[in-house]
């Protein structure tokens, strides 16, 4: 019998795939080419070109197990049987082939006869007005008139967003009365006892941006079953908490913690929390997301820090989510199995996040405080709704943390404000993804209108660079013209061409369009609805369309680029080497003067590693291993060794870059034809730039030369400079350090010289206070040891007495205070006393109660800062 959850997928997919479908891996959940979404969020998401036409699908079937992200309800998760944000989707598509009546039969006889599930216990819901539909299920299937919910748009209406949308049909379980019989336990209700686990979606509108639902060319099939859902029926488990899709990590967790799973309801909700968690931040990570403020990043933080916090519920001090991961991937390999190949990258990812998380709790913390501590001081008993918001947005601070930490000092927090800020910055939010939102579809339709005529494999530029041809398409501002002339600008579409269009990192080509009438230049080439776009402006003469033409791609330019491209695949590979296997691309950019490789590691790269690898890069060079490329079907590439990218979602058929026996990766960009051609590589530098992702820039061929020529001439002229020759330099910048010390060392001797000698005068300024002997003085220029020395030898020459000095800077003041025992035991600590004289300049410090020294930011509050002093004193004489 079908039971576990790698079981359920497989039947899912076997039994499509009987039925004509070509089975498809999981899209990455980071959308590729989708402004309108932050995570792929339903199988659908990744075909949304197939279901609008804007792009021809592999084969008019496909079925998927697609793993998704959902965060709209992330506040509750673990709180409810069934709320995740991760989760995985099984999904049969039709793209105007198959339709209701396939999609209803085999979801029937998928859920009674493979999965066995009692017919009895399931319900069946259609939109109201879909009585296609229910023919379909009274007729066909058979299925009693009672058994047929007719429901409203809101139900059974499917749509996200902008995009294909249409009326619905969902299969429904019943778990019976035991499960739950509240008003909310019906068909369609919040109630555990009817489990939706299938939506069939009749898709046959674009719901556009105007919001206008347009019929679609095609009728079309999109559906969705939950895996955890109808894992949780077939396992007989309370809620898809327990299944073997997450129970694993929660008990994992719970031998961490020794706490029981269900020892109290706080305790549940922490467990589901974090095994909902980890899960979606490590199968993100993996597939190229990371932490960060903003957008995607965001919500990946967000994602660890509640993790995090519901840890620190279960008693976790130390950052532990990294240690579920690979138990997360074990889980998850049959949809991501990418996570396994990367668990050196997530856990460090996690690890590092959560650490940082754990310092700002802290902060936020000491915040906290001083905003009670001022509430009380001004006998206050609320504290704001902007201030807790505050701690929030910044500090990762929620409410019911504040309002408990609040709480102890008899504090109220005050909600509602809290509320309106949450409430103004969702809308901040919310306005933010509109403006960035729109539907590819219309745009993409004006050019993908071009496919038709542009001829079987038109890109010829892998070969040659030059093509004589045909203008197809002429455009402006997204609008077909007939016509460009002198001075325009515009978009233009050839029947073939040589133009590389920007893709993977690689920059598009430049050049010329021309016959002997006009002239136009090319600015850029780039994709759109996969047609190749040269962007142009219109030199000499005027160009419409219908027009002979011969394109011609700048040599140089192209050459160059193509030599930086090929030094990235020989970089990627020095770097598995050089530094493990756990190196992947995680971007890339390659133009003709440079090059930038993104790649996850976590460490910064030594002097030796990067000589290392640049050394191992050119030795490849000059081994001038022959580039052949090859077409080749995905697995076939994969078995041979390829190396394909993390989060890349690859076609059917693949490129493969070979050179000699160095370096295999899928790729679809321009190469040298040896890697001779290269020349030279250098790298130019090393940084990071987000949680365990590492850049470098190098650069290739002539400008390899000119970086190295434009160094020698730096070290030439400092040389001249230095009146030395450029192989005696080092020892000419050690010998003026030398001196330079030398100097800093009698200038600081004369200014104690100097200061030893205002001692008598100093001594001249103490005074009585209270019958305390009190010395301050305002010094400049002094920097700490001279201070503290001065310090010591007035203390030798007074018996008994509190002495504070401070020297003034350009921007800052140094304070050395020093108490002596007799005054020590009076109640007088140097230490208090100088944490408040530098209070009042704008800084702070501390220190013992014989010696303490501080700074401050505002020489010009120094006197002011001194005459505390004497307050200070009578306060505690007095
Ligand atoms: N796209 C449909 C859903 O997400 C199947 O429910």
């Amino acid at each position: 019998m079908i039971k576990s959850g790698d079981e359920i997928r497989q039947a899912y997919l076997d039994f499509f795939k009987s039925k004509g479908h070509l089975i498809l891996d999981s899209a990455p959940l980071v959308p590729k080419n989708d402004p309108s979404l932050l995570w792929i969020n339903a199988g659908m998401a990744p075909f949304k070109p197939y279901f609008d036409g804007s792009l021809e699908p592999p084969k008019k079937r496909i079925a998927t197990s697609q793993k998704c992200i959902r965060t709209n309800d992330i506040e509750n998760v673990g709180k409810t049987a069934r709320h995740h944000t991760y989760f995985e989707m099984l999904g049969n598509f039709s793209f105007g082939d198959y339709f209701k009546e396939e999609a209803i039969t085999w979801g029937w006889e998928f859920v009674t006869e493979v999965l066995e599930l009692d017919p009895d216990k399931l319900w069946i819901t259609i939109y109201e007005e879909d009585e296609e539909a229910f023919k379909i299920w009274h007729d066909k299937v058979g299925l009693p008139e009672e058994k047929i919910v007719r429901m409203g748009k809101k139900e059974n209406f499917w749509q996200i967003g902008t995009g294909p949308c249409g009326p619905c049909s969902e299969i429904h379980y019943d778990r019976g009365v035991e499960a739950g019989d509240s008003e909310e336990d019906v068909l369609g209700g919040e109630g555990d006892r009817y489990l939706e686990i299938w939506n069939l979606v009749f898709t046959q509108y674009n719901y556009t941006e105007a919001g206008e639902y347009r019929e679609l060319p095609n009728k079309n099939i999109d559906t969705g079953m939950g895996l955890e859902r109808v894992a949780s029926i077939l396992q007989e488990t309370e809620t898809n908490f327990e299944t073997d899709l997450i129970k694993p990590i929660i008990d994992q967790v719970v031998e961490m913690t020794g706490i029981p799973y269900r020892q109290d309801e706080e305790s549940v909700t922490a467990y589901r929390v974090i095994a909902d968690h980890i899960r979606s931040a490590s199968v993100a990570i993996s597939d190229g997301a990371l932490p960060s403020n903003e957008g995607r990043g965001y919500v990946i933080r967000r994602l660890i820090r509640r993790a995090a916090r519901y840890g620190r519920k279960l008693g976790f001090e130390k950052p532990f989510l990294y240690k579920l991961v690979e138990k997360t991937a074990e889980i998850v390999k049959g949809v991501a199995p990418d996570l396994k190949k990367q668990l050196a990258h997530v856990k460090n990812v996690l690890k590092s996040e959560e650490e940082s998380f754990l310092k700002t709790l802290e902060q936020g913390l000491n915040i906290l405080e001083d905003m009670l501590s001022n509430l009380k001081s001004e006998n206050r008993e609320v504290l704001a709704g902007k201030e807790a918001f505050r701690l929030y947005d910044t500090y990762g601070f929620p409410l019911d943390l504040t309002e408990d930490i609040a709480a102890e000092a008899g504090i109220k927090v005050d909600e509602k404000g809290f509320e309106k800020e949450m409430a103004a910055q969702r809308k901040r939010a919310r306005e933010a993804r509109e403006e960035t939102s729109f539907s590819r579809g219309e745009v993409e339709k004006i050019y993908a209108e071009f496919k038709d005529q542009i001829e079987e494999d038109n890109f010829t530029g892998y070969h040659s660079l030059k093509e004589k041809t045909e203008v197809i398409g002429l455009l402006q501002d997204n609008q077909k013209v007939k016509k460009l002339t002198k001075g325009e600008k515009g978009d233009l579409i050839l029947a073939k061409t040589p133009f590389y269009a920007e893709s993977g990192g690689q920059i598009g080509d430049e050049g010329i369009i021309k016959n002997d009438n006009f002239k136009v230049e090319v600015t850029n080439t780039v994709k759109k609805a996969e047609v190749f776009v040269h962007q142009v402006e219109v030199k000499e003469g005027s160009i419409e369309v219908g027009t002979e033409v011969e394109a011609v791609v700048y040599h140089n330019r192209r050459q160059a680029t193509a030599r930086h491209h090929s030094a990235t695949h020989l970089l990627h590979k020095a770097l598995k080497e050089v530094l493990g296997e756990h190196v992947n691309q995680s971007g890339s950019l390659v133009a003709p003067d440079r090059l930038r490789f993104d790649f996850t590691h976590f460490s910064a790269l030594t002097e030796e590693e990067l000589e290392t690898i640049e050394r191992k890069v050119n030795q490849a060079v000059m081994e001038n291993y022959q580039v052949e490329t090859e077409v080749k079907a995905i697995d076939e590439a994969k078995k041979m060794g390829a190396t394909a990218l993390f989060g890349e979602k690859y076609g059917e058929e693949v490129r493969v870059v070979k050179m000699g026996d160095f370096s295999m990766e899928l790729c679809g960009g321009t190469h040298v034809e040896a890697t001779g051609d290269i020349g030279a590589f250098k790298i130019i530098s090393e940084s990071g730039i987000a949680a365990g992702v590492r850049r470098i820039e190098a650069v290739t061929g002539e400008y390899a030369l000119d970086y190295f020529n434009s160094r020698l001439e730096l070290l030439e002229q400092t040389a001249a400079e230095l009146k030395t020759e450029p192989d005696n330099l080092l020892q000419r910048v050690k010998q003026l350090q030398k001196e330079q010390k030398d100097l800093e060392k009698e200038l600081e001797a004369l200014k104690q010289k100097l200061a030893g000698s205002k001692k008598d005068e100093l001594l001249d300024q103490l005074q009585q206070i209270e019958g305390v002997n009190l010395l301050t003085a305002e010094l400049e220029d002094l920097d700490n040891s001279a201070l503290r020395n001065l310090n010591d030898q007035l203390k030798d020459k007074v018996d008994s007495a509190v002495i504070v000095l401070a020297s003034k800077g350009d921007n800052k003041v140094i304070f050395v205070a020093s108490v002596t025992e007799d005054l020590i035991a009076k109640g007088f600590k140097a230490g208090d006393i100088i944490s408040k004289v530098a209070r009042t300049a704008g800084g702070g410090g501390g220190g013992r109660p014989d010696m303490a020294q501080a700074g401050g930011s505002k020489p010009e509050k120094t006197t002011e800062a001194l005459a505390e002093v004497e307050k200070i004193v009578r306060e505690i004489a007095g």
